[in-house]
């Protein structure tokens, strides 16, 4: 049987002191237990609702709830400062923040613009700090096994990747982002793009996007999707989401495919299927070189949500310990997904294919 290497590096100093900005759905849900399992270090946290701040700390053992952002950013047990707050906000918090020197990690959607993201990092160049996006699918297990599938080989050339999402999305949980023009591309399947981009470890050279929601749905942005990439050579990957498909379990689909000339891999992602309860996680695979002419289901250990949580932070930790010369989602790559979330936008104002340079 084979070895699937799909669990995160973790650094090699792991008691880097973080300080947390926002303390909502998803650092309650998903940073927080994802540390705990990890052993991080949570020294402090802060948001502008007080409460909030202080009940979460009190849930998770934080001992320092901060009055103000400036005091986050001076305390000097806090090396990294993990920002999970809307992206409209990001800005002004890496604004704030950057000049102590810390290292940031911020929530993706880096920004709601390209613009708004590239000022960002210039401001996070300018004073010079290690920053990354928490863009975590891309250590979701089965994407990372995916991937060491890829190294070993054992899929040959690559030549499709699917990532097929039938769900029923309850959209009203979050009632601003169904205010949103633009919904789910910028907040769903910028986790798909940037996966794509980790899988593949290349850039599409043309893009072709369409999007809307469900007849009579009163959502101002898109909330299913076609995502079509073209790259070099036979390699194509589409995505295609409905999150409309509200006729129970039996018609939900949740899965990425990875398709090459001697092997292919299916991931199910089950977490997005009956809502929120989920359905287990699937992972099966085939090769011609295993010489086996059968598939293999194989359990990997964790899931999207909360263990990829681990892999953004680990990453960001390593680069700033001198492991590695960059995290793996540093704010400069992450420009390159949101650069396939607006021409998506694009694709879809003017109806057409966009070249990407
Ligand atoms: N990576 C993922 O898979 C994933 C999943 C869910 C959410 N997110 C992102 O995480 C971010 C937060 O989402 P959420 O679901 O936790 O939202 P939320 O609304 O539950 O929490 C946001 C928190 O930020 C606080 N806040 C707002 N502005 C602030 C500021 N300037 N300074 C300090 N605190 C501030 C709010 O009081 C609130 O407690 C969003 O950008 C969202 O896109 C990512």
């Amino acid at each position: 049987m084979i070895e699937l290497n799909y669990q995160p590096v973790l650094p090699a100093k792991r008691d880097y002191g973080i300080g947390i900005c926002g303390a909502g759905g998803i650092v309650n849900d998903a940073h927080l237990p994802a540390y705990r399992k990890a052993g991080f270090r949570v020294v402090g946290i802060y948001d502008r609702d007080r409460e909030k701040a202080q009940r979460t700390a009190a849930h998770f053992e934080i001992d320092k709830v901060y009055s103000s952002l400036e005091e986050l950013a001076g305390d000097p047990r806090v090396q990294l400062v993990d920002v999970a707050v809307p992206a409209t906000e990001n800005l002004g918090v890496v604004e704030a923040v950057a000049g102590a020197g810390k290292a940031l990690l911020i929530q993706k959607p880096l920004a709601e613009n390209l613009e708004t993201a590239r000022r960002t990092v210039q401001v996070l160049e300018r004073h010079q700090v290690l920053a990354a996006v928490n863009q975590q699918m891309r250590w979701e297990p089965g994407v990372r096994a995916c991937r060491d599938l890829m190294d070993q080989g054992l899929l040959g050339e690559v030549f499709n990747i699917a990532l097929l999402i039938f769900v029923d999305t309850p959209w009203h949980l979050w009632g601003w982002l169904k205010q949103k023009p633009t919904i789910e591309v910028l907040y769903h399947s910028i986790h798909y793009l940037d996966t794509i981009r980790f899988l593949t470890g290349a850039e599409p050279r043309r893009l072709y996007a369409d999007g809307s929601t469900c007849p009579g749905y009163d959502a101002k942005g898109e909330t299913r999707v076609c995502l079509h990439l073209g790259f070099a050579g036979e390699l194509r990957a589409t995505v295609l989401t409905n999150h409309h498909v509200a006729f129970g379990l039996e018609g939900q689909q949740s899965e990425l495919r990875v398709e090459g000339t001697e092997g292919a891999a299916i991931r199910r992602l089950g977490l997005l299927m009956n809502y929120p309860k989920g359905v287990a996680d699937g992972f099966r695979f085939t090769s011609r070189r295993l010489g086996m002419g059968q598939w293999i289901s194989a359990e990997l250990e964790g899931s999207w949500f909360p263990d990829a949580f681990v892999g953004p932070i680990s990453s960001l930790m390593r680069a700033m310990g001198g492991e590695i010369a960059a995290p793996e989602t540093a704010v400069q790559d992450n420009l390159k997904t949101l650069e396939l979330v607006f021409a998506a936008y694009a694709s879809m104002r003017e109806g057409r294919v966009v070249g990407l340079s």
